[in-house]
Order: C-alpha cells, then structure tokens, then sequence
C-alpha cells in the first residue's frame, strides 16, 4: 500500500509549518489526525490519506494492555515512533511525550523529545496548559515542533479523579481558552482538545489562529482525531461516546482467525497449492511413488 493520491501520485510530505495555517474559518479543510502505533497500521493510516499519525501513549492502553497511559517510557515511545516512521509516511507523524518526560525539567524535555525526532518523528505532542509553557519555548528553541493538548489529558488521570470530560463551568472554560491562547502564544503549531463541551472546543477554536484538533470535543475545532483501534473496531471493551467505528476488524478478525482452525482441524488447510513438492524424478529416487512434483 503507497501514500498516493487519487492518481496514484505520492503524496507531498505534510509537515508541521504546513499544518499551523490550517484554520478552517480561513477556508482549510478539517485537519485529520490518526493514532498508530507500527508500521502496518501507519501505511494503512497513510493510504486513508490523514494529514497526521499521531504515535500516542495510547500505545499503554491499546497495545501494551495498561489500564492508563502513565506506565509508557520515553523508551517504549521511540521504538513505536521508529516502527511507524519506517512506513515513510507522507502524513506528519507527531511522537507523543510520555508522563514524566517532559514535567521535571527544560534539558530533561528537550532531550526526551529529540529522542522522538530521532526515531523519527516531525513534531512532537505534550499534555497540559500553562503549567508546560517553559517546556514548550524549550522545545521551540530547540527546533522541534510542539502540538499541545488541554481539557481532558489522561496522563492527568489521578489529578483530575478519573477520565472525566474538562470545561464544564464557565470559569474551567475561561481557563481552557487562556490555555491554548498561551500555547499558541509559545509557538505550538496545533492544540488538542479532548473531552470538553463543544461550546467549548468552538471558543477554543476561535480564539487562537492555530489550528485545534477535537477528541470528543465537537465539531467545531479545526481537525478530528480518532485512536486507530476505535476508528476500526479492533477492540470492543470501551466505547466511549466521542468515538464512530467506521469497521468491524476485531469480530472479522476472530472470525477469520476462527475458519482457519478449523480449516486445521479437519484437514483442510494446507491444501496441495499451498505445499512444497518434490520433482517426480527425486520423488522416485526417494520411492515415494505417487508424488507429484
Ligand atoms: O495518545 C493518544 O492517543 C492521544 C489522542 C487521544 C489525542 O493523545
């Protein structure tokens, strides 16, 4: 599978310079972001034809079977990052900071972050609002591409006392816009809005001039994000009320999975197209009458 276009023309690498100018109130289409995790899964996201891959430390939760994101190590960050960016993507793909790279100190995030754009990301993502703002002129300073997130930031799990939607009182909401204001103001290129109101995520979205990407936060932002494995049904167990599926894989996959067992049980895989065959010379030196080559 090539990241072609219709016309089976490649297509242009997206980059993040690129990504900071698309405001939809300025005519751009909605931006779209995917998660993935390995190099098959971004060559699918790739041919879908998303603007964005989005390594997440989603990875903890969808891959790796944590019940959060707080268990995943810079370390497990890179290794993923470098499997998806050896699909050569023609989306950016975003390596995302996990919990703890990027809350100590400025040297500490810039270090960590490199670490991603060597494995070969094009920008990095970090969760939290002003708190993070030295980290994020840090990161700028060093060269790296920054996409902020705010409102329900799951590496803030225990804070906020569970996964719950951010934004809710008026004065939350004044806090959010000032946050992504701030952000933006530091040089993030995009900021992530997950699990807030969707008046919220439309005053976010219109008070900066960087583009918002909305993860259960309305249609409103600038851009969707979906996790790869909510997006093709891979998993059954959360269903949370943000996401669409748009497959079945994970009941086509055990069905699947299923023919081929008893495919084995009763005989009937592998078939003689599906086996090696010695020539009927050798065959018959072996006296193996009957093979067939
Ligand atoms: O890790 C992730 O998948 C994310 C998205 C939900 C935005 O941060």
């Amino acid at each position: 599978m090539a990241p072609t276009t219709g016309d089976g023309t490649r297509r242009r690498p997206v980059t993040a310079p690129a990504i900071r100018s698309r405001k939809v109130r300025d005519g751009a289409d909605p931006l779209v972001m995917v998660t993935a995790y390995d190099a098959p899964g971004a060559r699918i996201a790739d041919a879908g034809g998303v603007d964005m891959i989005l390594v997440g430390d989603s990875l903890a939760m969808v891959v790796l079977g944590y019940d959060d994101t707080l268990q995943v190590t810079i370390d497990d960050m890179a290794h993923h990052t470098a499997a998806v960016a050896r699909a050569k993507p023609s989306a950016l793909v975003v390596g995302d900071l996990p919990w703890m790279s990027y809350h100590v100190d400025r040297a500490d995030t810039v270090r960590n972050a490199a670490q991603l754009i060597k494995a070969g990301a094009g920008a990095v993502k970090l969760e939290g609002g002003r708190k993070r703002l030295p980290m994020v002129e840090a990161l700028v300073d060093a060269e790296i591409p920054v996409m902020g997130h705010i409102g329900l930031t799951p590496q803030s799990v225990h804070a906020m006392g569970g996964f719950k939607v951010q934004g809710r009182t008026s004065e939350a909401a004044t806090q959010l816009v000032g946050a992504a204001k701030a952000l933006a103001h530091a040089g993030a290129f995009a900021v992530v809005l997950e699990g807030i109101p969707d008046e919220v995520g439309r005053m976010v979205t219109d008070a900066i001039d960087v583009p918002t990407i909305g993860i259960g936060a309305g249609p409103h932002c600038d851009g969707q994000v979906l996790v790869y494995h909510d997006v093709l049904g891979i998993e059954e167990r959360m269903a949370p009320k943000f996401v669409r599926r748009y497959a079945d894989v994970g009941a086509d996959s055990a069905a699947a999975i299923g023919r081929f067992a008893d495919d084995v049980r009763t005989g009937a895989f592998p078939g003689p197209d599906e086996s090696y065959h010695l020539s009927a010379a050798v065959a018959e030196t072996l006296g193996l009458y009957g093979a067939d080559g």
